[in-house]
């Protein structure tokens, strides 16, 4: 979403500053926990605590202000299922004024009417969640007869719906004990899709999930997926870690608090998606400045080192991580513009 256009210059000037400065860049977001699936490895489906209520469009409208105030964010839109939610559009018009929103979803509701509008309201990335090149394994883990249809459908209207070269399409896959060998033939599906594909590390900490080996040779497994296809976009910092993270139950230092954080569907603001029963404060009820510093106080003090999702992962090694330029360079072709469909020949 940062490529090098300069479309929506000014929010970008202030975005990169930030980014320099190492401050608060990066917002993950739970609009609502209604989900249409029961995947195996999450919880949020399970909680009935956790469903009402969501955010309101109003609402977001009203979040999207005060967070501006911190700066500008790349807001990742997730829950629960963000394509269930009646406003989702007026949600993304609302974030766009003064930030990135992206979204993952699971791909079932995905029609054309709904992905035009959504790129229309300012979109940047939509991620498409699959796991599984088996149609099979894929509906079983997610709970849902049709899911893996559904998800590569959903794809296929989405890289041809995009309005700006700069809106970008991703698969997106959970790296867990017993899918590493799936993960070629869905970079190879991307390939025919002319989409792009990430994955991220499955984490156990999500409730009472069981704890999955994933192959310890992992990180080496896919670098060298990487390098054999260009489509796979991860930051090649953040795939390069994760055999030392298996190894090591997740890595540290964490950066929420310093440079991303989580706001939940009551606009609870907190550390990270795991650490929604301890919000430094609301969004809604609190100064921005102040949930931001009482953030970074959270984080000062924050030992954790329980994971190494993408949400955390990415923007990380981004501003951590070494070889700063090769990452650099690997997330500009997650961002770069990308040609329209209906231009292509
Ligand atoms: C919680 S989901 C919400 C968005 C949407 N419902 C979906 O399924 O993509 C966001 C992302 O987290 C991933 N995810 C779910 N459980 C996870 C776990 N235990 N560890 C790591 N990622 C997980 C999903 O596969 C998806 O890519």
């Amino acid at each position: 979403m940062l490529g090098l256009s300069l479309k929506d210059g000014a929010k970008k000037a202030r975005y990169l500053a930030n980014f320099a400065r190492r401050r608060l860049v990066h917002t993950n977001m739970q609009l609502l926990y209604d989900c249409n699936f029961h995947c195996r490895i999450c919880d949020f489906w399970r909680e009935k605590g956790r469903n009402p209520p969501r955010l309101s469009a109003a609402q977001v409208r009203v979040l999207s202000d005060r967070m501006a105030e911190i700066g500008p964010q790349v807001v990742s839109i997730g829950g629960g299922e963000p394509l269930l939610h009646p406003e989702l559009v007026e949600v993304v018009e609302a974030l766009a004024r003064h930030h990135f929103p992206v979204m993952i979803c699971n791909g079932w509701f995905v029609e054309e009417p709904i992905a035009r509008a959504l790129w229309r309201a300012g979109i940047y990335e939509v991620s498409v969640s699959v796991d599984y090149a088996d149609p099979a394994r894929h509906d079983a883990q997610r709970g849902m007869p049709g899911a893996f249809e559904r998800a590569l459908r959903a794809l296929e209207i989405l890289a041809r719906t995009r309005v700006a070269p700069h809106q970008r399409v991703h698969m997106i896959s959970v790296v867990m004990d017993d899918n590493v060998d799936d993960l070629e033939a869905l970079v190879l599906r991307c390939r025919e899709l002319g989409i792009t594909y990430l994955v991220t590390l499955y984490s156990d900490k999500r409730g009472a999930l069981p704890v999955r080996r994933v192959p310890n040779d992992v990180g080496a497994r896919l670098l060298e997926l990487k390098r054999r296809h260009p489509e796979f976009v991860s930051l090649r910092g953040y795939v390069g870690r994760f055999s030392e993270a298996i190894r090591a139950g997740g890595l540290g230092p964490c950066r929420a608090g310093r440079n991303l954080c989580n706001i939940d569907s009551q606009g609870d603001v907190s550390l990270c998606i795991d650490r929604l029963q301890e919000p430094v404060g609301n969004i809604f009820r609190d100064e921005p400045r102040l949930l931001e510093r009482r953030l970074r106080a959270r984080h000062d003090g924050n030992t954790c080192r329980a994971c190494w999702t993408s949400c955390r992962g990415s923007i990380e090694t981004l501003l951590y991580g070494e070889r700063p330029l090769a990452n650099l360079w690997d997330y500009h072709q997650m961002t770069r513009d990308a040609a329209l469909a209906e231009r292509r020949v």
